[in-house]
């Protein structure tokens, strides 16, 4: 066992009592399982767990992290293991809980507008039950087929429609948690409004599974809007590109997605895909994704051309709208598909920088000239409407590692560009163990010590994804 202090309990107990708790069929320590949870989607990272349990309640959850912070073993919660900050990898071996089982959605509740339901829920098919209903639950990371609800809680994910709508933390009322300790808590009511108390809510959301193990879930829920229109707009320059998203606010619009995709990520993920559905110009730099949602469709079709009539002005090219639902699912499955296909083609360390959205031509002239500067080939695609723009980096001749002094500078000097125009580190993938190298960069001694104190009070023996976000 990687613990200093695991011989408190021998690895055959430590199983047995795993087997007890969850049942012996639901507890593997085969070679294949275990490679099966040593790694997410986070660049090449891969670490073992020693053993992997699949718990179906919080109780068994509960019995489980006794005997683990009776004995110092690390713990690891996974969810669908989508993540891309490392935040799901066994770095110190031990145990791994896997949410895969506790995968039911308890209730919808049409009167309240929520959703109550347990982590391993993949986000789409939550959305998809609720929609059923004619409600809506907005966050929808480019993941959302395949990623568990629960590591969107632990991430604070986001996603497209998180320009319109927030992101996960706007949508959470009540979390059911198993601390580290194993006692179980709920950390609110219920309720639209709360004032009462700290937010523990709050703090477990984002907190990337280093406070809690969440086992159950209540949303907020929304109505769905009747329509949406699509639309995709070539640009020659990129650095217009970025300064057209906030023109597109200031002209008094809001839309429920505008996305930047520039045209080597989406000459790449086409080919990925193999669709033809964006005919390419020649001199294009970049393309942004808009779309439209509410109940009116005349108004969405005149609110499109305004915005249209904004684009002009930053040389915007020829519109492409997407007629029908295929060409909207071809063209979303593009930008949905980016950040896979981009890695597949050599790009493999992902970042997730986020700036105030006036600052993205500072951020997207910044990225070019580090490049130049680093010598590394940046990409850039994702929610240009939020500011949050994914970059991947290329840099011939060097493998991604976490100590790698040859992309560690590259990537100071690109998030000390972020702090300088306003922004941070990450908007929606988390630090994890990936970017937990960079954390000074953005908060001050102070910050960290008072997190440090936060995960000292939840956690006493550093045991549930210990070496996350920090280091104690
Ligand atoms: C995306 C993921 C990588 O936006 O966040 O595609
Ligand atoms: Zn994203």
């Amino acid at each position: 066992m990687a613990s200093e202090e695991a011989n408190s309990i021998s690895y055959d107990h430590l199983l047995a009592r795993c087997k007890e708790i969850v049942g012996e069929s639901f507890v593997f320590i085969d070679d294949e399982s275990r490679d099966k949870y040593a790694h997410d989607e986070t660049e090449n990272l891969h670490f073992l767990p020693d053993i992997v349990v699949k718990p179906r309640t919080a109780q068994e959850i509960s019995a489980l992290m006794k005997i683990c912070h009776a004995h110092r073993i690390p713990v690891t919660p996974r969810g669908a293991g989508t993540g891309l900050s490392g935040g799901a990898l066994p770095h110190k071996g031990g145990l791994l809980i896997s949410f895969e089982r506790m995968n039911q959605i308890i209730e919808i509740d049409e009167r309240n507008l929520q959703v109550t339901t347990e982590p391993g829920v993949i986000t789409e098919v939550l959305q998809n039950a609720v929609k059923e209903k004619g409600l809506f639950y907005p966050p929808d990371p480019s993941s959302k087929g395949s990623c568990f609800i629960g590591g969107n809680i632990a991430e604070n994910s986001g996603g497209p429609k998180a320009v319109k709508y927030g992101v996960v933390k706007d949508y959470v009322l009540n979390l059911e948690v198993v601390l580290p300790t194993g006692e179980i808590i709920w950390t609110g009511a219920n309720v639209l409004k709360n004032a009462t108390g700290y937010n523990l809510t709050q703090l477990m959301v984002g907190s990337e599974g280093t406070l809690g193990l969440v086992t159950k879930i209540v949303l907020k829920l929304i109505p769905h809007p009747k329509y949406d229109v699509l639309m995709l707009v070539p640009f020659n320059d990129l650095e217009k590109a970025g300064a057209a998203v906030s023109a597109i606010f200031r002209a008094g619009h809001t839309p429920s997605a505008l996305e930047l995709v520039e045209i080597d990520a989406l000459k790449i993920v086409s080919e990925f895909v193999d669709s033809s559905i964006v005919p390419v110009g020649d001199g294009v730099a970049a393309h942004l994704i808009i779309e439209l949602d509410g109940n009116h469709l005349d108004t969405l079709m005149t609110e499109m051309e305004s915005i249209a009539g904004v684009l002009t002005e930053f040389d915007g090219g020829e519109i492409f709208f997407a007629d029908d639902a295929q060409q909207k699912a071809a063209l979303w499955k593009l930008r949905r598909r980016a950040a896979e296909a981009v890695k597949l083609a050599g790009y493999t360390i992902e970042e997730d920088t986020v700036v105030p959205r006036a600052q993205l031509p500072a951020l997207i002239r910044g990225v070019k000239e580090l490049g130049k500067q680093y010598d590394f080939k940046a990409v850039c695609y994702g929610h240009a409407g939020d500011g949050n723009l994914h970059i991947r980096i290329k840099k011939e001749g060097s493998v991604y590692s976490l100590n790698n002094p040859d992309i560690i500078p590259a990537l100071k000097a690109l998030f000390q560009l972020v702090k300088s125009l306003g922004g941070t580190i990450s908007g929606e993938h988390g630090i994890g163990l990936v970017q937990k190298e960079y954390i000074d960069i953005v908060f001050s001694e102070t910050d960290l010590q008072l997190m440090r104190g936060i995960k000292k009070t939840f956690d006493p023996h550093n045991i549930l994804n210990s070496g996350k976000i920090f280091d104690l």
